[in-house]
């Protein structure tokens, strides 16, 4: 490691911006940027809406009209998880943040943990909540959602040749410059994938990458929009990126580990 990459990583963080997607969260949107605003004080919420029908998008404004550190983006209809992150990435850059965090609406990401992840980020370029290691668990959760959760990360793992336990998960703090880093313009993937390739590339791009345990818990209102579709994708697509690295391997064009992406 250079001098220069240990003064970025640990240099001030700047502000942070917790983006919140959402997707019909009516039920959840009040209490999850409540606990955020009590949790980290200094932090702003976004709030990335895709124009949910059951009028989340509106509560939101609310929301945002009581409090000036809260904000909401509007966005046209569904677009995907993924997406919905994209522009809330791009609207927090823009904006001069020096910390995006990934969260959940649901409250399956718990706002109160998200002081530990600051705090780790200090010492790193990106750090991923994680269920999937000592001190990590998952609450209310069948053992069939289990298995898949753990099973998909252990396979992405080996595919990719990564040593990330939790490769899907949704809870993240990145620091600005990490994103920069990353192109994520070019990111095409959604649901679990969208986070998959996201860790795939900080790897590669030689970002330390650091996880911490967290605790998630099941959502208890509103439904789930993972589907069978956005399991598929992540297999498909990690898969692929398997193959490709290792003919990249065999014909000796391995990664110079620099911004490189797909
Ligand atoms: N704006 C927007 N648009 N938000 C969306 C969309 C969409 O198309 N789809 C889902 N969301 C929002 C939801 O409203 C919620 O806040 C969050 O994204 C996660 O969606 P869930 O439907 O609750 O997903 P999950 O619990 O199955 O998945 C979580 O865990 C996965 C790993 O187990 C997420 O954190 C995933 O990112 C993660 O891969
Ligand atoms: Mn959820």
């Amino acid at each position: 490691m250079s001098d220069l990459e240990e003064v970025r990583r640990s240099g001030p963080l700047g502000t942070v911006l917790v983006i919140i997607p959402t997707y019909n969260e009516a039920d959840n949107v009040r209490s999850i940027v409540t606990r955020t605003r009590a949790a980290v004080p200094d932090a702003h919420v976004l709030v990335a809406d895709d124009n949910s029908p059951d009028g989340t998008g509106k509560i939101a404004d609310e929301l945002a009209a009581e409090d000036e550190r809260v904000h909401v983006l509007h966005r046209r209809g569904k677009e995907g998880l993924g997406a919905a992150y994209l522009a809330g990435f791009r609207w927090g850059v823009e904006r001069g943040f020096g910390v995006l965090v990934e969260m959940d609406a649901d409250g399956s990401h718990q706002p109160e943990e998200l002081p530990r992840l600051l705090t780790a980020l200090k010492g790193a370029d990106l750090v991923l909540g994680s269920r999937w290691m000592p001190g990590g668990r998952v609450v209310n959760w069948p053992a069939s959602r289990r298995f898949l959760s753990r099973g998909g990360s252990t396979y992405a793992r080996m595919a990719l040749g990564i040593p990330v336990r939790d490769v899907t998960g949704g809870f993240r703090a990145f620091r600005a410059e990490t994103l920069a880093g990353l192109g994520v313009d070019t990111v095409a993937s959604q649901g679990y994938c969208f986070q998959v390739d996201l860790a795939y590339r900080a790897v590669r791009a030689g970002y330390h990458v650091v996880e911490v345990p967290i605790t998630f818990v099941e959502r208890e209102l509103g439904d789930s929009k993972m589907s069978r579709d956005i399991v598929v994708e992540a297999l498909w697509r990690v898969t692929a990126w398997g193959v490709r690295s290792r003919c990249e391997q065999v014909l000796g064009r391995r990664h110079t580990g620099q911004h490189e992406h797909a």
